[in-house]
């Protein structure tokens, strides 16, 4: 264990024990002893000494930050996505029940003091400045909750987004924050009194999982990925990042708050993984005091230190799927690795900050002789250091990256040394786990880039979340090249067979074989993997409907549309409730290698598509009919077009 000096505050509770409303309910307390796969999905700071974690089975977790040990866990329920702490008290999302839940934590307990209702699926949870009041951010729902805190909290406002919501920062002077896409490359900037969306920048990205400020506040650094529609899964494409880039991205935040058209490409492009050693799915990020970028790298489980001008990284191994970072003090962070149910404590303060900066300045500097920070994929070649650089890393990358952690033990640390820093990790389990099912082992896999070719992406990387970064990609997944296809979405999928847009794997694992081989271009599968990863995919559920219907009206409409569905015989093909069929057909549209026959996309979520078709040659559902006369013999009227587009976008 690394001695730290934070300053030890036992519990910091407020002693206050009347609940603020009468109907506080207290939280059941979980036996330490409890056998369960908790999945630690956010970290929040309580106090100087205590975080609390939101465990997505529906556990919150108190640790104690000085003596590194789980002090309590309390059950809520749900699937708990976030956590963040506002006047002493505790917010959590929930994207089972769509609810935001306020607890208070105190020495012998916890009570839940309110649920709020939030829109559907929130995934991420920010304090103002104030803290009174919080911003909540809904994936499916599109949309970015004002909620004013205090005795009776409540919705104030519900900006619509019109796209799925995820990452949230709020700018230093307050009047303005910005919300990320959870799937795709859209930045939003939104005014704080107004509620008005300003701006949305729109980047061409996709799983943007981290924002952060530069400590002088000029600079956005946000994590996120790219997938270029011309790329090939060659091993080379894949190794330089042509395929799937890793990055990080600076930009100068003023032209980003007035909108200024290429914005974000205003400042530099960091390519985070090295040639032979990619960075697969760079995931939560923070700037340091000494202005060292902290990224989580959640699919090579380990963290990557380093100042964001640079292109010296340290790369430090941590539990499986690192995705929330908590800086304690200069030097001190925590990591929470959700699918190893732990917590890492990093620890690098052995040499002071400034000692570390200037020496990896004066070694980029003999290294690099004042040549410019690189700002294109060319940048994706091995840090131009001097050869014991590289082979220090190399080393040291051998040391961390393959450590097997014991998770039987509640806590295990271990020290290493890089570049003359002494770091020390300490790994904390939340509790007793399950020994892993074949759904768990395939999670594992799906988000693991140790699946593709040396690290550089994921299956995460292209089906976010399961979902997709709404991209194109020439796969060979049908066995051509040179006929990119649109990502398909995987919520759902283990009951839309055949697979494949042209319909030829008869079996899931097929498929994942095929994924694994020809997508990934890694090792390849055994037979038990692919099982393994069929088995979790078949636990990932279609998205909640686009837009239910909300009046008596708009079900009218509905209905109407509906029967236009069926009396145009489009459930020929689009059949039952998965609206699907397993066979492939001709709907007169032909790929770049001549391919003419399809298997027709469930409809489930098709409102949620912003580009359709099998190479996204649509950019909305109306074309499909307008344009396309997509399997229609005649036009259709103004009335049964509406009713149609309604229909579908219920589904
Ligand atoms: C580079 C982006 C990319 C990555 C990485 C990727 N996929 Fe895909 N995936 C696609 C594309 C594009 C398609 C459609 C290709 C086609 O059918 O021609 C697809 C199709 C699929 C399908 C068929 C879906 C359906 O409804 O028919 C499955 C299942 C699938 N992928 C699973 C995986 C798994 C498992 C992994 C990881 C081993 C993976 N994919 C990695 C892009 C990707
Ligand atoms: C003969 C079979 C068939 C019939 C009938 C049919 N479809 Fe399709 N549909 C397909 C196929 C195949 C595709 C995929 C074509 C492609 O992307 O190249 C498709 C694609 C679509 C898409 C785009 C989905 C996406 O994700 O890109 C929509 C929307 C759609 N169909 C709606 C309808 C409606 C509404 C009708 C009735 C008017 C209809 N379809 C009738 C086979 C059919």
């Amino acid at each position: 264990m690394p001695a730290y000096s934070v300053i030890v505050r036992s519990l910091a509770i407020p002693l206050v024990l009347t609940s603020l409303m009468a109907n506080a309910a207290d939280l059941e307390r979980i036996s330490p002893d409890t056998v369960q796969f908790r999945r630690p999905a956010a970290i929040a700071r309580l106090d100087e000494a205590t975080g609390v974690v939101a465990n997505r089975c529906g556990t919150l977790s108190l640790v104690d930050l000085v003596k590194w040990t789980v002090v309590a866990e309390y059950k809520l329920g749900g699937r708990l996505t976030d956590v963040a702490v506002a006047d002493g008290l505790v917010l959590v999302t929930d994207a089972e029940r769509s609810r935001l839940n306020v607890i208070r934590v105190f020495r012998e307990g916890a009570e839940l003091l309110s649920e709020l209702p939030v829109p559907t699926h929130p995934l991420t949870v920010q304090v103002a400045p104030d803290e009174k009041s919080c911003t909540v951010a809904s994936k499916w729902a599109r949309t970015l909750a004002v909620v004013k805190l205090g005795d009776e909290p409540a919705i104030v406002d519900t900006i619509d987004l019109g796209f799925g919501a995820g990452e949230q920062l709020y700018l230093p002077d307050e009047s303005r924050m910005l919300v990320a896409d959870a799937f795709t490359g859209r930045l939003a900037v939104v005014n704080t009194s107004t509620h008005d969306v300003e701006h949305v920048h729109d980047f061409g990205a996709h799983n943007i999982r981290g924002l952060a400020l530069s400590n002088d506040g000029q600079t956005l650094l946000i994590s996120h990925q790219i997938l270029n529609d011309a790329a090939l899964p060659r091993r080379s494409d894949i190794i330089w990042g042509v395929m799937i880039d890793n990055m990080l991205r600076t930009a100068k935040i003023d032209d980003i708050l007035k909108g200024k058209p290429g914005a974000i490409y205003s400042g530099q492009t960091i390519n985070v993984g090295y040639a032979g050693q990619g960075a697969g799915d760079p995931d939560s990020l923070f700037i340091d005091q000494a202005g060292r970028a902290v990224i989580a790298l959640a699919g090579v489980n380990e963290v990557s230190i380093g100042a964001p001008f640079s292109r010296a990284f340290q790369r430090i191994g941590v539990g499986t799927r690192p995705i929330d970072l908590l800086p304690l003090s200069e030097g001190r962070f925590v990591v929470v690795n959700e699918l190893s149910d732990s917590l890492t404590l990093i620890d690098m303060t052995e040499n002071s900050a400034d000692d570390l900066a200037s020496r990896n300045k004066s070694k980029r500097d003999a290294a690099q002789d004042g040549e410019e920070p690189a700002t294109d994929a060319s940048s994706a070649k091995p840090a131009a250091t001097s050869p014991s650089y590289d082979e220090e890393y190399k080393k040291r990358y051998a040391e961390t990256a393959g450590k097997k952690y014991d998770d039987s033990a509640t806590a295990s640390t271990y020290g290493s040394s890089y570049q003359g820093t002494d770091i020390f990790t300490s790994h904390l389990t939340l509790g007793p786990t399950p020994d892993l099912g074949p759904a768990e082992r395939g999670e594992q896999l799906f988000f693991s880039a140790r699946l593709s070719h040396a690290s550089w992406f994921s299956c995460h990387s292209c089906h976010v979340d399961g979902h997709t970064n709404g991209g194109r990609s020439d796969t060979f997944g049908d066995d051509t090249e040179g006929a990119p296809k649109r990502v398909l979405s995987l919520l759902g999928v283990g009951d839309t067979g055949p697979w494949g847009w042209n319909g030829k794997k008869s079996t899931l694992p097929k498929q994942i074989h095929q994924s694994a081989a020809s997508t990934m271009r890694g090792k390849g599968l055994s037979d038990k993997s692919a099982t393994d990863l069929a088995a979790f995919l078949k636990t990932l559920r279609p998205p909640p409907p686009y837009q239910p219907a909300a009046t008596l009206a708009d079900k009218a409409l509905v209905k109407d549309g509906r029967r236009l569905f069926e009396s145009l015989s489009c459930t020929d093909c689009h059949a039952g409730t998965t609206l699907t069929s397993p066979d492939v057909y001709d709907v007169g549209l032909v790929d770049e290698r001549g391919l003419r026959k399809f298997n027709p996309p469930t409809l489930r979520g098709v409102g949620y598509r912003e580009n359709l078709f099998h190479d996204k040659r649509v950019s909305s559902l109306e074309e499909v009919f307008t344009e396309f006369d997509h399997q229609l013999d005649r036009k259709l009227t103004g009335t049964e077009l509406k009713s149609l587009l309604r229909y579908l976008r219920s589904l």
